[in-house]
């Protein structure tokens, strides 16, 4: 396929160049009757670019095939039969691909370290959760993802349930072994949907991570805006083999997903599909370049602790993003959230994800020797500076398996169950109506339908005292929990 080709940039193009006037949305028309105060910070071209794809990009029987040939050329460049754009994040293109795979009542296995709107899907489509639990490490205090024999297990007590979704890579960049779980799923024969926010760049080297489609998964899920360059909310589905039916995942994904497609993602989308076919080795190689002296020279900083491969194993991750950056700080004495902020605050330097232990640094093709001399710099910085912190209230970090709550009734029924609220030191025994999730990084700590126990009231609590955000609770400052009434 000719790769030097964008059909949505290029109908975009030309949209601009023949001046259409509009009479249906977006209203502001192309920029004309937007606020100069907020053109002054946005720019024309983000409104002149803001254009609807029937009868604007394409006409109303999209008989140009623009959004198709868009898609096709994204398919071929990363080795996908088929791909479609989502412009709702992979916050929905995950509750589709679960939708596509198991009904409401249906069963699904799902490993419990999922980003929240994983559980969100849960709720919303009625799935019944078989939960796969990660590899919790001890020493780091996190959670990598399963194995493949925690699937096969699973699968054999539930030989019911429709397929298995994966989350890989983590926030902090660890990876499942997606060839063995593809290879498992596939022998019971039921789909794998790999839930691959994190790896929109691992298509284009062979250094990085397997990427799922070529470990054989069914269908992946990515968000081209985390670690490509796309706009927000730029999500991409890719599908492979006859396990999910592609007129099924269109039908679902219509009944979740915008009637008004953002033509900033579709065309920020094609425009990486083209960058990467023509760039992206190359473009990828200068990141690992980058991201390889960065490790090493924060492998040398006392007081940090880098992740690196010492985190593979048997009972481990398989494998590590070596883009994803992981800084633990405790030595230090602080947590990852008072170095995130201070970070921010005294050096202009926003970090990813940050939990009690350690925040997380993501290096992409966009980074270049002054941001990365900046990153360097901070981090001296912060070692020096960490004393004067203060420090945080301790923690209470649950132990290995505490974390694997039983669930007691389905997470759908228990979020819309009547409920009550109860003092938190009140709360085990009892089954809770809500998420609460630790953000970032976004993995809920309680899922409805879980029987809360003492250890996690106390981790949450302590956690929040230290500053950890839990912005779904209901009671954000966990004084209380919202839970099903008896
Ligand atoms: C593993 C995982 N899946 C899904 C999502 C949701 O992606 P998005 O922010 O594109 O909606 C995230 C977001 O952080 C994530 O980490």
């Amino acid at each position: 396929m000719d790769h030097s080709r964008a059909p949505v940039l290029e109908a975009l193009a030309d949209f601009r160049r023949r001046g259409d006037i509009v009479y249906g949305p977006p209203g502001h028309k192309q920029g004309r009757g937007v606020d100069p105060r907020v053109l002054e910070i946005l720019g024309p071209g983000v409104f002149e670019s803001d254009v609807l794809l029937l009868n604007g990009l394409d006409d109303r029987r999209e008989s140009g095939g623009i959004l198709q040939q868009a898609q096709e050329l994204m398919a071929d460049a990363v080795g996908a039969e088929q791909a479609f754009f989502s412009t709702c994040g992979s916050s929905l293109s995950v509750k589709t691909a679960m939708l596509a795979v198991a009904g409401p009542g249906e069963k699904l296995l799902i490993s419990r370290n999922a980003h929240k709107s994983v559980i969100s899907a849960v709720i919303v489509n009625g799935t019944m959760p078989v939960w796969v639990h990660p590899q919790f490490d001890e020493r780091l205090h996190l959670a990598h993802p399963p194995q493949p024999q925690d699937v096969e297990e699973q699968l054999r007590a539930n030989p019911d349930a429709k397929g298995m979704l994966l989350i890989t890579p983590t926030d902090w960049g660890t990876c499942a072994d997606v060839r063995a779980v593809a290879e498992v799923c596939h022998r019971y024969d039921v789909p794998l949907i790999v839930d691959e926010a994190w790896g929109a760049h691992l298509p284009f080297h062979d250094r990085l991570p397997a990427w799922g489609m070529h470990a054989d998964a069914d269908l992946v899920v990515t968000s081209v805006h985390k670690m490509g360059a796309a706009v927000e909310q730029s999500s991409v589905f890719h599908l492979q083999y006859d396990r999910i039916d592609p007129t099924v995942l269109k039908q679902r994904e219509d009944l979740l997903g915008t009637t008004s497609a953002s033509s900033l993602v579709y065309a920020s989308l094609d425009g990486w599909r083209r960058q990467m076919s023509e760039h992206g080795p190359e473009l990828m190689a200068r990141a690992l370049t980058r991201a390889g002296r960065i490790r090493g020279r924060v492998a040398e900083l006392d007081g940090l602790g880098l992740m690196g491969r010492e985190v593979l194993g048997p009972s481990g991750a398989f494998d590590l993003d070596p883009l994803a950056i992981t800084v633990e700080v405790r030595e230090l004495g602080i947590t990852g959230m008072q170095a995130a902020e201070w970070l921010r605050e005294h050096h202009r330097v926003d970090v990813g994800s940050a939990d009690v232990c350690r925040f997380n640094a993501r290096i992409t093709h966009a980074d270049d020797d002054d941001t990365e001399a900046r990153l360097m710099d901070a981090l001296g910085r912060l070692i020096s500076d960490a004393p004067r912190m203060g420090e945080a209230p301790p923690v209470r970090l649950p132990r290995p398996g505490a974390l694997e709550l039983e669930t007691a009734v389905l997470p759908r029924d228990a979020f819309f169950a009547a409920a009550e609220t109860v003092p938190a030191d009140k709360a085990a025994g009892r089954i809770s109506a809500e998420l609460v999730t630790p953000y970032p990084p976004g993995v809920p700590v309680l899922a409805p339908g879980e029987v809360i126990t003492d250890e996690v009231v106390d981790y949450l609590r302590s956690s929040v005292a230290a500053g950890t955000l839990i912005p779904d609770a209901a009671d954000a400052s966990l004084e209380t929990l919202r839970v099903v009434a008896r």
